[in-house]
């Protein structure tokens, strides 16, 4: 099984960025966290972030075929943006969306989210462990 774990734009920041909303971890460390627990679930992933929307979509179109699945924080653009959700629609592999923080509970429009209709579902609100849940919600969903 091979993941694809993309992570969107402003999130090469963490560890810096307002650490009391988004913790003191570093992508690098997320990324660490997500190998190990890919290697105990033997599993294959492969971390990609990028600050581009059209470059997320990129990633998306080239995933089927070679991923069996998408865990996806798509930080702002989650908000914003139709084309990632109809590159997930289009690349039709199962999708988790994870976010550091409660997108339910901060700002308004951050409660809306563009992608989570084409996911499996959304886990939000546990820092990096939302990235770990989410490796196994996706790890399980495709196993069944
Ligand atoms: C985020 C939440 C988004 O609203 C925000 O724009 C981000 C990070 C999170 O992981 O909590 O950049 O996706």
């Amino acid at each position: 099984m091979k993941i694809l774990v993309l992570h969107g734009p402003n999130l090469n920041m963490l560890g810096t960025r307002e650490p009391e909303i988004y913790g003191s971890l570093t992508l690098d460390d997320i990324n660490a966290a997500l190998s190990q627990l890919a290697f105990d679930l033997g599993i294959e992933i492969e971390c990609f972030q990028t600050n581009s929307e059209g470059r997320l979509v990129d990633r998306i179109q080239s995933a089927a075929g070679l991923f069996d699945g998408i865990l996806i924080n798509p930080a702002a653009y989650t908000h914003t943006s139709v084309a990632i959700r109809d590159a997930i629609a289009a690349a039709a592999l199962p999708a988790v969306e994870v976010h550091l923080s409660n997108i339910h509970s901060r700002e308004k429009f951050r409660t809306k989210s563009y992608i989570a209709p084409m996911a499996i579902g959304q886990i939000c609100g546990f820092g990096a462990d939302s990235y770990l849940l989410g490796l196994r919600a996706i790890f399980n969903h495709i196993k069944k």
